[in-house]
């Protein structure tokens, strides 16, 4: 059975809460029901911190063994070169997801430290890009 860990960074706890016209009116923790269902055949990890440092150390913990990372690492994908060094240090391959797009919005947010460390990068697709990242990283072949 395929692995795949879902990571999301700070704030993303608030989905369904926090700015809706903008993230939606949907938790993730719900969402998580739907894409359970869409990939029985998957076993799915999910894990939210608001600390970089949590996230870097999932991303140790798991990044040997599972075939694949989803992450959006909220505003840290515009900070951080520390969760970049981490995605480089594993081998699962990961893909980048952000709920809104990102590039119709202020230029901060326009420069990502982890594409590069990425296979791809899905912005501006709502929740739905989570999906489409797993479809692609269960289709691939470390
Ligand atoms: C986000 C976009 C980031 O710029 C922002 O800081 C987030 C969410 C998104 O999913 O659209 O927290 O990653």
């Amino acid at each position: 059975m395929k692995q795949i860990l879902i990571i999301n960074g700070p704030n993303l706890n608030l989905l369904g809460k926090r700015e809706p016209t903008i993230y939606g009116n949907r938790s993730f923790v719900d969402y998580l029901k739907t894409i359970e269902e869409l990939f029985p055949e998957v076993q799915l990890r999910y894990f939210q911190s608001n600390h970089e440092g949590e996230l870097i150390d999932k991303i140790h913990e798991l990044g040997f063994d599972i075939d694949g990372i989803v992450i959006n690492a909220g505003a840290y994908t515009h900070t951080s070169i520390a969760i970049a060094d981490a995605l480089s240090a594993v081998t699962a391959p990961a893909v980048e997801v952000h709920i809104s797009n990102v590039h119709a919005r202020e230029s901060f947010r326009h420069h990502s430290y982890l594409s590069a460390k990425c296979k791809g990068v899905i912005v501006g697709l709502g929740l739905k890009g989570y999906e489409l990242a797993i479809q692609y990283l269960v289709m691939n072949d470390k």
